[in-house]
């Protein structure tokens, strides 16, 4: 049977534009079954050159230079938002308001409020969305949510992450622009909260459940940084650090820290979960290992085991190699395309959906508030 085509409009040629572009490539290769493919119809970036460059690597049929105009096409069902976090919602609103569906990278906005217009956009809509919460997808990770689920943890105690970087150290990196809008409060935001944390919230609130209330503290190392729009030496409006401890509406304790002042660590997003019978952590440097310890074990051979995730019984593994064979990170991304592809047959949502995505700009506006204010923020007052 011919399959359906889902015609993507790419907005933004940077780090994700490159991997969301290879999922869409690999995903009819490796999960033959789905009755959709996506087609690489029209990708835009500000630059003429830029995206033509890209488009000409990638293979896109067609550039634009205005999001604007992609969003007006009527040869897009989908457009997909790689841009940093200030255009998020407009251009998902934008999107929404034009009928398409739209997947669209983390965090969903800047603030609570942008994520509230973002929701009530697709809602009004009703057009098929999700947020690109990859790590989920990474299949030792995805296990973990299922070993969560069997119970075998028994009741929870304690949920602890860390994503640790150390690329802005130096006080002469600047800020705003090409490659450093991350350190533009007016761009992204926010700092490790929204760019790590983010990540580290999405995966607990769906291993562990609800954050209850947060109790944080954020600094700023480096005061100030030039602007790159400017030239000028400009106030840093991120925090470089934030640390927060939190309860869990199942009664457990979390732990969560991030920081792009870590030395030596480029990309260290790990978690443990500690239960009543078992634990488990898992490391992102190790992305294919999921540790496990299960105090039922008998006792002269109880001890942590770890469990290489690349058998054909585990997620997504029956779709790559033999057992024993690794993937990386660029598969989650794989993983969501098709988990989304797969939505559009079944109906289900594409979790986490722009709602379910909403829950962590709630956290993340409360442990920046509660930074601020230094005292604990219910999430229900959010
Ligand atoms: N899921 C993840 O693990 C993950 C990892 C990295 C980044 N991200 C998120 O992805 C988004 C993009 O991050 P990145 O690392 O790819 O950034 P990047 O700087 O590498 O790329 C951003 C791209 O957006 C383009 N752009 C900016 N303004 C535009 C506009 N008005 N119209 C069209 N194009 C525009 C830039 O030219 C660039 O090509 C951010 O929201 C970030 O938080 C998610």
């Amino acid at each position: 049977m011919a399959k359906k085509d889902l015609r993507i409009g790419l907005v933004g040629v940077g780090f994700m534009g490159r991997t969301h572009t290879n999922g869409y490539k690999r995903v009819s290769d490796f999960f033959p079954d789905l009755q959709t493919r996506p087609v690489l119809k029209a990708v835009c970036s500000r630059t003429a050159a830029t995206v033509n460059a890209f488009a000409e690597q990638w293979g896109y049929e067609t550039v634009e230079t205005d999001w604007k105009a992609l969003i007006a096409r009527n040869d897009i069902d989908a457009v997909d938002i790689c841009t940093p976090n200030n255009m998020h919602a407009e251009i998902a609103i934008a999107a929404a308001e034009a009928g398409k569906m739209i997947l669209c990278e983390k965090p969903l906005s800047r603030t609570l409020e942008e994520g509230r217009q973002m929701v009530a956009a697709i809602e009004k809509a009703g057009v098929n969305n999700t947020v690109w919460y990859n790590y989920r997808r990474l299949p030792a990770v995805t296990l973990a949510k299922q070993i969560v689920d069997s119970g075998k943890l028994g009741r929870i105690f304690h949920y602890r992450a860390n994503f640790l970087q150390d690329w802005t150290i130096n006080a002469n990196v600047p800020q705003g622009g090409q490659g450093t809008w991350r350190l533009d409060v007016d761009a992204a935001g926010s700092g490790v909260t929204g760019d790590l944390l983010a990540h580290c919230i999405d995966t607990a609130i769906w291993l562990n459940g609800s954050i209850t209330d947060v109790s944080a503290v954020t600094e700023t190392f480096i005061k100030e940084r030039v602007h790159q729009a400017t030239g000028a030496m400009q106030k840093v409006g991120i925090d470089d650090a934030c640390i927060f401890h939190c309860h869990f509406d199942n009664g457990s304790l979390g732990l969560f820290e991030s920081t792009r002042y870590a030395r030596g660590h480029k990309a260290l997003y790990t978690f443990e979960i500690n239960g009543e019978h078992a634990s488990m952590r898992w490391d992102l440097h190790d992305l294919n290992k999921l540790e496990y310890f299960d105090h039922r074990d008998e006792s002269i051979v109880r001890g942590w085991r770890t469990i290489h995730v690349t058998d054909g019984d585990q997620p997504y593994m029956d779709k790559w190699w033999v057992p024993g064979l690794s993937i990386g990170y660029e598969h989650s991304f794989v993983h969501q395309v098709a988990d989304f592809l797969k939505s559009l047959e079944t109906g289900e949502p594409c979790s986490p959906t722009f709602k379910e995505a909403l829950e962590t700009q709630r956290v993340c506006e409360a442990v920046l508030d509660s930074a601020a204010a230094r005292s604990w923020k219910n999430i229900n007052a959010y």
